[in-house]
């Protein structure tokens, strides 16, 4: 059974299983966001679904790798159950790498009661809505993501200990503003909050002005889906699509989740 909701970029799916690999492939091309219910996978199970929507991803910090499960992060604010903190600002998942993370699955083993919910942004719909000449400004522009230092400074931020390995596989890269996804050719701007710093041969002062006025565009209200988990949800998303955020959390209200990110 599927329930549309009134988001047009999300669709709640119940009994996920039983549907086969294409149709949930299609239908994540076409809504950006599936919302499946009651998925409730073990690490094995997980890991095998993931490869419905393309190559799983390593995942790191190492540390946080589900035990004999390489491609699931674990993450919670629950002290020994997994990474704990980021994602709090506007972003694709994995810009570290030339191509992106395309895909990311989220699942959830334990939801807060209060807060803690994801945001998710229609980036594709936000650009189709832009003024034609702001479109012809930006169009062949790029980011700069120092990823190297920012994974760096994040990690030391969270009190962690940047794995050598990791630190030495990132590098400086520039990104499109404006992405044109592989499959469906649909463009959508490609923002981040944390990881892009500036427009590549731009005068600081005007990349930030033309920066600010993107995200507060795209993040007007009618582009966003506000996602109260619920345990055993699994999210599936379209990195080029969409940008997320995850919202304040308070230490007393557990959240558990697990991620997989598809390669670009
Ligand atoms: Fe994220």
């Amino acid at each position: 059974m599927i329930i549309n909701n009134s988001d047009d970029f999300v669709l709640e799916i119940l009994e996920f299983h039983k549907y086969t690999k294409d149709k949930l492939r299609k239908l994540l091309l076409k809504n950006k966001l599936l919302v499946l219910r009651n998925a409730n996978l073990d690490f094995a199970g997980f890991d095998s679904f993931s490869n419905y929507f393309g190559v799983p991803e390593v995942a790191y910090p190492y540390k946080y790798q589900a035990l004999g499960f390489e491609t699931i992060r674990l993450q919670s604010n629950v002290e020994g159950k997994g990474m704990n903190g980021g994602g709090m600002y506007w972003h694709s998942d994995g810009p570290q790498t030339k191509e992106p993370s395309r895909i990311t699955l989220l699942s959830c083993e334990e939801a807060p009661l209060v807060g803690g919910e994801t945001v998710f942004c229609n980036l594709s719909q936000a650009y189709s809505d832009i003024p034609e000449d702001m479109k012809l400004r930006i169009e062949h522009l790029e980011g700069n993501y120092p990823c190297r230092q920012i994974y760096v400074d994040d990690l030391i931020e969270m009190g962690l200990e940047p794995e050598t390995e990791i630190v030495n596989s990132l590098h400086n890269l520039k990104h499109p503003l404006v992405k044109i996804h592989p499959i469906s050719g649909i463009k959508a701007l490609y923002l981040n909050e944390n990881w892009l710093k500036g427009l590549d041969g731009i005068p600081k002062e005007e990349s930030d002005e033309l920066l600010k006025y993107l995200y507060d565009f795209a993040t007007e209200k009618k582009y966003l889906y506000y996602h109260k988990w619920e345990k055993n949800d699994l999210l599936i998303w379209d990195n080029y699509s969409l940008m997320h955020k995850a919202l304040d959390l308070d230490s007393q209200y557990p959240k558990t989740t697990r991620r997989i990110r598809i390669k670009g």
